[in-house]
């Protein structure tokens, strides 16, 4: 099953809460849409809704931010799958929380669901000055 909810910035609670209505304690979240779609966007209302208080910011120069009590954001927009499996970088995900993923490829995907991670994906698209997010598990 695939939801879709269309939503402007100030609209994101109802993605935000549908995610913490369906989504485990433990889970993989890729978030798919173009550059500038809102993925980090997304990120950092999910955050604020945790009541973290740090800045959500893209973590394209070091792979992963950690937000601290389960939140974990990566941007993989650089680093090949290879170099990432080399790095091992796939052991976070061992650790409990919620795993934000921007441009995770579909081989990394593959992968997480072999290991038999709980994957979710949110693809991101432009609907006029809104976004609709399609979200739905793997
Ligand atoms: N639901 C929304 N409705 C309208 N505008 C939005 C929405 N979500 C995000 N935006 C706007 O889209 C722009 C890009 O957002 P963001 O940086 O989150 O994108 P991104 O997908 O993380 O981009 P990148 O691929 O470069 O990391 C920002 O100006 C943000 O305000
Ligand atoms: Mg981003």
């Amino acid at each position: 099953m695939i939801k879709e909810i269309i939503a402007s910035i100030d609209e994101l609670n109802s993605v935000v809460n549908y995610l913490n209505e369906t989504t485990p304690k433990d889970a993989i979240i890729f978030l798919v849409g173009n550059l500038a779609s809102g993925k980090t966007t997304l990120t950092a209302h999910i955050a604020k809704a945790k009541g973290i208080e740090a800045e959500v910011i893209s973590p394209t120069f070091s792979l992963q931010h950690c937000y601290g009590d389960g939140f974990y954001h990566y941007d993989l927009y650089r680093i090949e799958h290879s170099e990432f499996m080399e790095l091992g970088l796939f052991e976070e995900f061992d650790k409990s929380g919620w795993h934000m993923i921007e441009w995770g490829g579909e081989v990394l995907k593959a992968f997480l669901l072999g290991a038999g991670y709980d994957v979710f994906t949110v693809t991101i698209t432009p609907c006029n000055d809104k976004r609709q997010y399609q979200i739905e598990r793997n």
